[in-house]
């Protein structure tokens, strides 16, 4: 089986992506085994959630900040979007080695690091215990679980050994669980939970290898941006957050740029970047991720798109997906989910194992010693 090439028709796309033993070739590591198995770590995720114990409560917890980096992090963004209709406290998500000089006793620092070894977390966490903050830590291990069993700070441990990106179940299920029992939430969201874990088994099938490309929207997806930049645009605030994880998944799994935006915003800038994009790059795909039923509950949000769409006209290849569910947390994971499947196919076409990160693994390397020496 030859790689992909730029240009290739298709018909050869597809017959790549439908091709299970080039897949295996490609795909060492197994990102797939990970990303077709992510309802099984929801399940259990939701089962490692109820360990928490919160402990008695000091002082009533007036904002929460989630701090930590990359695939930790956007569960962090994933709970803020899902959470924030229901708490009267703000919702933050931090991606620093310190933090907002508003964090203090009464807010709930949640430290988030599936390693439990990056260096950013792992300095905010220093910050946090300095000010007294409420603090929970969300890790499989390293050193962020060493500290905060010397600290006698409530840890949730979850399994270890995969990339921090392929565990979003685990990560972001506790933080809720966490919101929950810290009594910030007006509801509970696990019926919501229970729907979402549902609707990914089912889409874990649709979108997974075994189903061929003309019934597989992540493969189609796929087909339409390889060779070109791709742009995701999310057209609500919770599809901005799954726009910016297709960005960060397609860099990490497919080795690849791309960038995100949310509407309204990019109404109010990178709108006019279409004008002359072509000066920067000949071939751009946008990806449009709408909610199912935008029209009818979010008319003017429809209009705002429908003009943009228009705007960018044939300079861009356009792909619109719709979310699915029926919950803001199942929509906002049938999004993702759909995102997380289009990189790796994505990875499978410019030739990359979807798990391999040399570059992070360098650059942490690299720092480390540097601290050493
Ligand atoms: O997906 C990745 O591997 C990275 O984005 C990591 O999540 C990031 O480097 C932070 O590491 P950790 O999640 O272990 O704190």
């Amino acid at each position: 089986m030859i790689a992909p090439r730029y240009g290739m028709h298709k018909d050869d796309l597809r017959t790549t992506l439908d091709n299970d033993e080039y897949r295996q070739e490609r795909d060492r590591s197994g990102m797939f085994r990970l990303v077709q198995s992510f309802p099984d770590q929801c399940r259990e995720a939701l089962q490692i959630a109820k360990s928490y114990d919160p402990g008695p409560r000091a002082t009533a917890v007036r904002s929460v900040l989630v701090t930590g980096l990359g695939g930790s992090a956007i569960g962090g963004d994933m709970l803020r979007a899902v959470a924030a209709p229901h708490s009267d406290v703000p919702i933050l998500v931090n991606r620093d080695y310190s933090l907002p000089a508003f964090a203090g006793p009464d807010t709930l620092v949640i430290a988030v690091s599936y390693s439990g070894n990056t260096e950013e977390t792992l300095a905010a966490y220093d910050v946090a215990r300095q000010r007294r903050a409420r603090m929970v830590c969300i890790t499989s291990g390293g050193e962020l679980l060493r500290c905060a069993e010397a600290d006698h700070v409530p840890a949730v441990r979850v399994p270890g050994g995969q990339p921090p990106r392929a565990s979003t179940g685990y990560l972001f299920f506790p933080m809720l669980s966490v919101l929950e029992r810290s009594g910030v939430l007006d509801r509970s969201l696990q019926g919501d939970a229970q729907e979402t874990v549902d609707l990914m088994q089912e889409l874990a099938e649709a979108y997974g290898p075994r189903t061929g490309f003309d019934e597989n929207e992540a493969k189609q997806i796929a087909a339409s941006l390889f060779g070109s930049v791709p742009v995701i645009y999310g057209t609500q605030d919770y599809a901005g957050v799954a726009a910016l994880r297709w960005k960060t998944q397609i860099n990490e799994n497919a080795k690849a740029h791309a960038f995100a935006g949310t509407f309204p915003e990019i109404n109010h800038n990178e709108i006019l970047a279409w004008e002359e994009c072509r000066r920067q790059a000949r071939r751009w795909t946008v990806v449009f991720l709408r909610d199912a039923n935008e029209e009818s509950d979010a008319p003017r949000m429809a209009r705002r798109v429908a003009v943009t769409r228009r705007l960018i006209g044939r300079k861009a290849a356009q792909v619109e997906v719709r979310s699915r569910g029926a919950s803001l947390m199942a929509r906002l994971f049938s999004l993702v989910y759909l995102g997380d499947f289009a990189s790796c196919y994505l990875a499978l076409l410019y030739g990359v194992d979807p798990t391999v990160i040399r570059g992070i693994d360098r650059l942490k390397a690299e720092l480390a010693r540097l601290k050493q020496s």
